[in-house]
């Protein structure tokens, strides 16, 4: 097929998302594909060598909201309606965060007439948005962690702090509601520091969430198309996993699958694809846990398009699930 795979992007995440697509592009071109690789954050116009696409790979902190500001969101439209699409069977997305996960860029590909990999509008739409999210997982019996919601402008006076250490207690995590890879996310151990992590949130997010901290460990699970990956266990060496240890070589453990009970890694696994079907999410996605020590579990969050390079979560379990990554590639693309 001839695909185009669109990776970096204008959000936060844009060097995660050139580093997943340089990967992807890699392995959709081993899987016999015929492949472009575009960012749209660029407009009609991608520079003549592709390797000057994967020039800002990966630093060990996201770019500067002043270097992403110079990246106008306008260029994804030129893009799309671009002849760079022309002929295009298919778009590989792999961007992640605002604009290219969270059904804006669905959206123009759906008005342009071509097909796209995973999720759909409405539904990239509704997991970007982290409380809604969560408000869907508890109607559907998901177990997930108590929230406050707060947005950007409002007063945090002491009536706010009141109630939420009477409704949630600390420590509590403070977080914009929708952005990815920890970005602008405090754990709060008491009062006094609310106002600074809602300040901090609130530069990436008009919403800021914040969120019983669940302790315990960290599990993540893909589904790809109906199957269920192994459960992957993440083990920050130290500190918890925020942006650095996320994309730094040897600040993690990953463990796939996961030492746990038979039956506990089977209910997850079931919630995990209880959480993909009703958020109406489409051909693969990511399912964030907590796992306390009492083997309870709290449901944080989905990700449509979550991290593809070769060493990521989701290629991780496919690699213990005996999926190399070309054919993970190659299988979502044939389920668009
Ligand atoms: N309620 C919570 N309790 C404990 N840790 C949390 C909580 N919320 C977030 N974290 C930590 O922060 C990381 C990022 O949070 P998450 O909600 O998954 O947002 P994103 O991955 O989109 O940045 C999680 O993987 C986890 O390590
Ligand atoms: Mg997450």
């Amino acid at each position: 097929m001839n695909i185009a795979v669109f990776l970096g992007g204008t959000s936060a995440e844009r060097e995660v998302s050139l580093a997943s697509g340089k990967a992807v592009v890699g392995a959709l071109r081993e899987a016999g594909h015929t492949v472009t690789a575009v960012d749209p954050a660029l407009g009609a116009r991608q520079p003549e060598h592709e390797a000057d696409l994967y020039r800002e790979i990966l630093h060990d902190a996201p770019p500067t909201q002043e270097a992403l500001s110079k990246l106008s969101p306008r260029n994804l439209i030129e893009c799309v309606n671009s002849p760079l699409l022309d002929g295009i069977d298919v778009v590989f997305l792999a961007l992640h965060g605002e604009w290219g996960e969270d059904g804006k860029i669905q959206s123009l590909l759906e008005m342009r007439g071509v097909k796209y990999t995973a999720s759909g509008v409405m539904s990239s739409a509704l997991t970007m948005d982290k409380s809604m999210t969560k408000i869907l997982m508890r109607h559907n019996g998901i177990a997930t962690g108590k929230w406050e919601m707060v947005r950007r402008g409002d007063r945090v006076d002491a009536v706010l702090i009141e109630r939420v250490a009477a409704e949630i207690g600390f420590p509590l995590v403070v977080k914009p509601n929708d952005q990815g890879s920890t970005v602008g996310l405090t754990i709060v151990q008491n009062p006094l520091q609310i106002p600074n992590a809602i300040a901090l949130a609130a530069r990436f997010s008009t919403s800021v969430m914040l969120e019983e901290f669940i302790p315990g460990r960290e599990l993540t699970v893909a589904i790809v198309g109906d199957r269920v990956l192994p459960v992957i266990e993440i083990k920050p060496k130290d500190g918890f996993y925020d942006y650095q240890h996320k994309y730094t070589k040897g600040m993690t453990e990953y463990i796939c699958p996961a030492d746990l009970p038979a039956d506990l890694t089977e209910r997850i696994q079931r919630d995990s694809k209880i959480v993909f079907d009703r958020t109406q999410c489409k051909g693969f996605a990511r399912v964030d846990f907590r796992l306390r020590d009492d083997n309870e579990y709290f449901c944080l969050e989905i990700n449509t398009l979550p991290g593809m390079t070769a060493t990521s979560l989701v290629p991780k379990a496919a690699a213990a699930a005996g999926i190399p990554f070309p054919e993970l590639c190659d299988t979502i693309v044939k389920l668009v």
